[in-house]
């Protein structure tokens, strides 16, 4: 099945859901987000999911800057709604979802990547929390999901400044758990998601949510928290500047 821009593939209980706005570099605008959203939920009989991005430059290179620039903050605190309902629906979805993280993972991105069970990054892959530089702060999980990850130092430093990690580094960090060739990724993360597929179904599930369980209690609470700072920030002259600046292809000048 196939929406505007993202695409289901099915083959054997392996669902695979493609983020294709290439010319965008993948990134999510709101169109994009209610399509991955019914693209999960169509899904929802997989036994294994992969998340990747179209074309050979990115995953998803963030939430979309242009859409963004100019909202306020009613308006981002329903995007940001939309963006922890999608990344909530990958953390919570029935069966281990894996991240194929096949180029840019930046802002909204690399938050897809963290709701995910699992990542995979091609070597040339480049991930980061890099909302700092658009006056704002990561908003669809990232303040909460990533510091599990990297632990609470490294998720300062990555989200202070805005640092862009190669696959390497990320690796070395915990950001993704395995780096493989460019060419390799596809197959190897397929390879991964059969074997996943042929695991009994219930007792995946059942590890899963109980997984997940360690964190759920504070989380809630701490996604709220986020929800209602990262809109805040909207109408702010750093935010819009931040913004526009991306927009107009300049270099931004912050207060
Ligand atoms: N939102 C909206 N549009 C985006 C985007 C985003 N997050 N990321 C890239 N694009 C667009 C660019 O504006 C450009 O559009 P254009 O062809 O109409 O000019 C197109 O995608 C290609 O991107 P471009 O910047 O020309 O490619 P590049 O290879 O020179 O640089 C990046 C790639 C990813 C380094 C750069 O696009 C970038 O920094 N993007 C923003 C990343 C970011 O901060 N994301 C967090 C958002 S929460």
């Amino acid at each position: 099945m196939s929406w505007e821009t993202v695409d289901l593939d099915r083959n054997e209980g392996v669902a695979t859901i493609t983020v294709d706005r290439p010319d965008r570099l993948n990134a999510m605008n709101v169109e994009t987000l209610e399509a991955l959203d019914e693209a999960l939920d169509e899904a929802r009989d997989a036994r294994a999911l992969v998340l990747t991005g179209a074309g050979d430059d990115a995953f998803v290179a963030g939430a979309d800057i242009s859409y963004m620039a100019e909202l306020d903050v009613e308006q981002a605190q329903a995007y940001a709604e939309l963006g922890h309902h999608v990344t909530d629906a990958i953390e919570t979805f029935s069966c281990p979802v894996i991240a194929a993280v096949n180029g840019y993972a930046f802002g909204g991105g690399c938050e897809l990547a963290l709701a995910a069970d699992l990542r995979v990054a091609a070597e040339s892959a480049v991930l980061g929390q890099t909302e700092i530089d658009l006056g704002i702060v990561p908003g669809w999980g990232g303040t909460q999901r990533l510091s599990r990850l990297v632990g609470d130092e490294r998720a300062r430093r990555l989200v202070f400044f805005g640092e862009r990690v190669e696959a390497s580094e990320a690796r070395e960090m915990g950001l993704v758990g395995e780096v493989v060739a460019d060419d390799d990724l596809d197959d190897h993360v397929a390879e991964m998601a059969a074997d996943l597929a042929a695991k009994p179904k219930h007792a995946l599930q059942a590890a899963k949510e109980s997984l997940n369980q360690v964190h759920e209690s504070h989380q809630s609470a701490g996604l709220t928290y986020e929800r209602r700072l990262w809109s805040g920030l909207f109408g702010t002259d750093d935010q819009r500047e931040g913004m526009r600046a991306f927009v107009e292809d300049r270099e931004p000048d912050f207060e």
